[in-house]
């Protein structure tokens, strides 16, 4: 057996840069566990000049990796989706096990990219929720468990405008300048406002727990772009605040799987998990609530991620627990249609400020089942904004009555709905 686990990081950003530094910084503890030396003995970056200090050979060609017999693990830290996948195929095709942060490429092609490792392995504990062990979590800690929900707290950029919006009354283009200049944001900031970042990490974990094999398409994904200083005040007013939640919830045999801005109880668990912090809470049909919480982005945070697989390949465990679970999961379970999802709501309506507009929207709502639990008026001038939070209701039943309410003449502009969760 080789004394050393020979790495090749393709992409040396932050998070790249942080992987080769750590792995020298604590390399007598990580060697200790490994059993081995790993070492980072090949870089390739779009500015080489820029990863000089790191002190190992560079290159812009990514064959300058694959090609090399002699390493044994690609790390993978490119970003994207196209690209990516091409390249992490053709690490496997040549007996390469791979590493990868990257959440996008696993929700499209996870399932395939892991049978084609076989008895390589394949890892990406870094891909969620950065630094928070939540895919050996769910893989290892919580393996006697049926998983009956998820919900996390899994995009920093989110969290940190809705946050600030909380805490200083400030708005949601004010805020997201300052995250992208943090560097929370992804390179296309929409994935992170849009909700496609959080709905890519939840369909990695949803896969774990239950097998499901869906796309990002198939899902339910709102982002955080719709949300006003007076849902703010609604929440506060009736003790709640607004977090981006992705949520897997298991209801019979179907699994909902949905990322949305939602109204959560003060009280919550994750109603506290502020700023760029992520956590995830997970419940478990004999242990009940676990929750795990840490940083969910930054270098060193996810580098110490990305070395952990690296740790358990050198301790050469089989592929098949890397994995965390053999497809297909024998559970039987389907993902649940969007209009069966089932929940409370808070809705937002704009409208003229006229005799009758209440009668009228509260009748709609009633003709489609929709019981109202709070009400709050907010007077803009000519016109009002009437906030209502509902009983449970089904999310097909509140669809069709905003699209009744949207076309009520009184009715000024689309309304905005956020689900209530907890
Ligand atoms: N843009 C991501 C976030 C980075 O804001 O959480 C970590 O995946």
């Amino acid at each position: 057996m080789d004394d050393k686990l020979r790495i090749g990081v393709l992409g040396l950003g932050v998070v790249g840069g942080a992987v080769v530094k750590i792995l020298k910084e604590n390399e007598s503890i990580i060697t200790a566990r490994a059993g081995k030396k790993i070492e980072v003995v090949k870089g390739v970056t779009r500015e080489p000049e820029k990863a000089k200090h790191l002190g190992i050979e560079l290159s812009t060609d990514v064959d300058f990796i694959l090609d090399d017999p002699s390493i044994d693990v690609v790390v993978e830290l490119m970003g994207g989706v196209d690209f990516p996948y091409v390249v992490v195929k053709k690490a496997l095709q040549n007996g390469k096990s791979v590493v990868t942060a990257n959440k996008a490429m696993l929700a499209y092609h996870r399932l395939e990219l892991e049978e084609l490792a076989k008895n390589l392995h394949f890892g990406y504990e870094a891909s969620v929720a950065g630094g928070i062990p939540v895919i050996y979590a769910l893989k290892d800690g919580l393996a006697a468990n049926h998983i009956l929900s998820i919900k996390g707290i899994v995009n920093g950029t989110c969290n940190y405008i809705l946050t600030r919006m909380m805490k200083e009354g400030a708005s949601f283009s004010e805020v997201l300048a300052d995250a992208q200049k943090l560097g929370y944001a992804e390179a296309d900031p929409t994935l992170d406002v849009g909700g496609g970042d959080a709905a890519h990490k939840l369909l990695i974990l949803a896969s774990i727990a239950y097998g499901i094999d869906a796309k990002p398409e198939d899902i339910l994904t709102e982002g955080i772009t719709d949300i006003a200083k007076e849902d703010i005040e609604f929440a506060k007013d009736f003790g709640y605040v607004i977090k981006l939640l992705a949520i897997a919830k298991k209801r019979g045999h179907k699994v909902e799987l949905r990322v949305h801005p939602a109204l959560i109880s003060e009280e919550h668990i994750l109603a506290d998990v502020d700023g760029v912090m992520n956590a995830v809470a997970i419940t478990g049909d004999k242990v009940g609530e676990t929750m795990f919480y840490g940083a969910g982005a930054g270098g060193d945070a996810t580098a110490s991620a990305v070395i952990a697989n690296l740790i358990e390949i050198a301790r050469s465990e089989s592929a098949a627990a890397m994995m965390g679970f053999n497809r297909p999961l024998e559970t039987g379970l389907e993902l649940a249609g969007k209009g069966d999802i089932e929940g409370k709501y808070y809705i937002r309506i704009e409208a003229k400020d006229e005799l009758g507009v209440l009668g009228k929207i509260a009748a709609v709502l009633s003709e489609n089942g929709i019981s109202i639990e709070n009400f709050k008026q907010k007077n803009l001038g000519e016109s009002a904004s009437l906030l209502f939070s509902t009983h449970e209701a089904k999310e097909g039943n509140i669809q069709s009555a905003l699209d009744a309410v949207s076309k009520l003449p009184s009715v000024i502009k689309k309304p905005v709905m956020i689900r209530i969760e907890g």
